[in-house]
């Protein structure tokens, strides 16, 4: 299995979907290759404490905890030197979360100006798993005509829409149900309250 994984935050509201996520990686051995956009650097200041330090002592500051061979990797968005814009570079899969309708949009069109949208395009070329926390509402019929395309060209779109089955008492219980959702479209487990499990049902 591998443990490389291409993880990208837009400025779409709901940046703390990328940081549940990444959380949730973190406590496992995995390479996380990183880029955090212009604009979702100021969305996490706006929607988070980030003040705009790097990542990694930004999550460690959340007390996030770090799993001993866990390695956070983070690429400026203009980086197109980096690992995740070239085909050859192995990883199972990419999360955009949230992924903007600008990005969408680009991703829909084939436009790879930066590493972001470069990282996606070589996803889906390769064949490889493309996950789109898209977050926009209403959506307009461009918006759906992006998502119809970027789906039928293999990209996995998934808004966080909360499910209330599972009873959520907090907001970060609600964030969590989304993240883990997410992360069962790559493979990777997590531990939430799922359907099925015996308080439940
Ligand atoms: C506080 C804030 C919230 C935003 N929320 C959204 C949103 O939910 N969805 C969206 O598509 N754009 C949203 N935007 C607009 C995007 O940030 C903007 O389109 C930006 O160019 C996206 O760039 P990026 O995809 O490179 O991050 C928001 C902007 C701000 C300042």
């Amino acid at each position: 299995m591998n443990h490389k994984i291409v993880v990208a935050i837009c400025g779409a509201s709901g940046v703390i979907y990328g940081i549940r996520i990444l959380r949730f990686l973190l406590e496992k051995p995995f390479e996380i290759f990183l880029s955090v956009s212009a604009a979702g650097k100021q969305v996490l200041m706006h929607e988070t404490a980030y003040q705009g330090e790097d990542m990694e002592t930004f999550l460690r500051g959340q007390g996030f905890v770090f799993h001993e061979k866990a390695r956070l990797r983070s690429y400026a968005p203009d980086d197109l030197f980096a690992p995740p814009a070239s085909g050859s570079f192995q990883h199972r899969g990419m999360m955009i979360a949230p992924c903007s309708m600008k990005t969408l949009g680009a991703i829909a069109s084939g436009i790879a100006d930066d590493l972001i949208h470069r990282a996606a395009d070589v996803c889906l070329k390769e064949k490889r798993p493309l996950l789109l926390l898209t977050r926009e509402t209403p959506l307009n019929l461009i918006h759906i005509e992006n998502m119809r395309k970027a789906a039928l060209a293999g990209a996995t779109i998934m808004p966080p829409c909360p499910g209330f089955y599972a009873r959520p008492a907090t907001l970060m219980d609600i964030v969590d149900a989304g993240a883990a959702r997410a992360l069962d479209q790559m493979g990777i487990e997590t531990k939430i309250k799922r359907w099925g499990d015996e308080e439940l049902v």
